[in-house]
């Protein structure tokens, strides 16, 4: 089995994104209720959160929460910010251990008062760490990111503090929750699901796509390295010939 020293750590994407799906379909696939998929969910986070750091891996974003995930049940809503606070309480200890800066994209005020606070404060605590940025994507949805963007970069021409002729690739990236983020350089699904479901649409423009049919709760040490191991394989072209690169 793949184990992280398997990696050759001078390939290795500067920014690794994971939507973390299948959570659901795993507790069900025990009889259990989808919330235990979640309280499952989360010892998964935290070692990958791990593996990650062991790994060398400089931008870790989780896909948390989706503005589309407020439309579920109130009750799988609840337990999932719940989880996210005592989660939180939890891991500060080892994020300041591990060197690790927390960040957020998406609506946090949207987020149950108790949640934002809690986000606010571990945010505010590791901010001075120089290690990891693990970046929580909570109410977050690239269209309302977009737009946003759009908004705010509409009323700065409109107050004539920049002019339209300016605005460039630079400047929407600015507009960005992920401003302070590189692009993302991979991408994993878990639970064999290939869709996107509003993750960061601007930012995987070049990214590498991996896809693994292992719900959340199952993803190990091993599916993470055989991942990295598959990007490393690969060819990153940008539109230029396999010939140029060399
Ligand atoms: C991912 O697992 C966690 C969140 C979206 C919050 P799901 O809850 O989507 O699980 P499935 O996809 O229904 O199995
Ligand atoms: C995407 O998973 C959101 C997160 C992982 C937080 P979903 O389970 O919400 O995606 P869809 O609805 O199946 O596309
Ligand atoms: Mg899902």
């Amino acid at each position: 089995m793949n184990k992280i020293e398997d990696i050759d750590n001078h390939n290795l994407p500067s920014h690794l994104a994971i939507i973390m799906d299948g959570n659901g379909r795993w507790a069900k696939q025990k009889g259990r209720l989808r919330v235990f998929g979640h309280e499952n969910g989360v010892k998964t986070v935290r070692s990958t959160v791990e593996n990650c750091v062991k790994i060398g891996i400089e931008y870790l974003t989780l896909y948390t929460f989706s503005t589309e995930n407020w439309n579920r049940p109130k009750y799988e809503v609840e337990t999932l910010m719940r989880l996210l606070v005592s989660s939180l309480k939890k891991e500060l200890a080892t994020f300041n251990k591990n060197n690790i800066r927390l960040n957020t994209i998406g609506n946090i005020a949207a987020l149950p008062e108790k949640a934002h606070n809690e986000l606010l404060d571990v945010m505010e605590k590791t901010r001075e760490n120089t290690g990891m940025t693990l970046t929580l994507a909570l109410s977050y949805g690239s269209r309302e990111e977009i737009t946003s963007a759009v908004k705010a970069i509409a009323i700065k021409v409109k107050n004539n503090i920049i002019s339209p002729e300016i605005i460039d690739e630079t400047i929407i990236n600015t507009h960005l929750y992920t401003h302070n983020l590189p692009d993302v350089d991979l991408l994993i699904r878990t639970s064999g699901e290939h869709r996107i479901s509003n993750f960061l649409l601007w930012q995987i423009a070049y990214a590498e796509l991996y896809f693994i049919d292992v719900f959340w709760p199952d993803f190990e040490e091993h599916h993470l390295v055989e991942a990295i191991k598959n990007y490393q394989n690969r060819e990153r072209r940008f539109g230029k010939t396999s010939e140029q690169l060399t």
